[in-house]
């Protein structure tokens, strides 16, 4: 099926993502701003989920109520900064399970390097969300996506915080099938590879780590 991309405008996730962009905003506020907008983004990336009828007593008597049904959920986020994405997520989807893809770029070509892949075995039977905040030239999540597939997956959505247009093309090309969710896509990137405005390298601003 093809899929789609979806740009979120919610005046809630406007307003951290802009808290985020803020150059003074420092690596404790950066990582709770991630957390939060990850969450908020759940309800939208979750809202075609499939539920079933099933029966409940509530203490007056006998209803109909709808639960989740078909596949569980697994998420992926994409080392490093994809991990800033995973709290806000399990929050409200205890149960899904996690894999790890390993992947930096190199800053010189900007491919990206495979490091560590580390799935759920039964990935194969699971709705898949890979996260990553940043969605540049596309490299990353291509890639990733691309050894998702390799063991058999089928069942992908991407779920970013800021998309250059070039990463959506990117993925789109490479990827058609896969559902895009983004906070905010914006003009272009630089010359080092960099979204302009962006927030800079994500990466860093969560860990600290320049
Ligand atoms: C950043 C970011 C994405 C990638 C996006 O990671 O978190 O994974 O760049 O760029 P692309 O779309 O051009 O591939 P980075 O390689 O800096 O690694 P890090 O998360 O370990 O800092
Ligand atoms: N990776 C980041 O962390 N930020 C960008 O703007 C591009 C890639």
């Amino acid at each position: 099926m093809e899929g789609k991309v979806h740009i979120f405008e919610h005046p809630l996730i406007q307003h951290k993502l802009g808290m985020m962009r803020d150059k003074t905003t420092g690596t404790k506020e950066f990582r709770e701003l991630l957390d939060e907008i990850s969450m908020l983004m759940v309800y939208e990336v979750t809202r075609d989920l499939p539920t079933e009828e099933a029966d409940v007593e509530t203490p007056l008597g006998p209803t109909k109520i709808q639960v989740l049904a078909g596949m569980p959920i697994g998420i992926i986020p994409i080392l490093r900064a994809g991990l800033g994405m995973v709290n806000g997520i399990q929050s409200l989807i205890p149960n899904s399970k996690v894999g790890h893809i390993g992947l930096y770029r190199d800053p010189e070509t900007l491919q990206p390097v495979e490091y560590y892949c580390k799935l759920p075995a039964d990935a194969q039977n699971r709705y898949l969300f890979v996260l990553d905040p940043m969605l540049a030239t596309g490299g990353s999540a291509s890639a990733a996506i691309d050894f998702i597939k390799q063991r058999g997956c089928t069942n992908i959505s991407l779920v970013s915080v800021i998309a250059a247009p070039e990463g959506i093309e990117r993925m789109r090309k490479d990827h058609p099938d896969v559902n895009i969710y983004v906070a905010a896509q914006d003009e272009k990137l630089n010359e080092h590879g960099y979204i302009i405005p962006g927030l800079g390298d994500a990466g860093d601003r969560l860990f600290g780590t320049k």
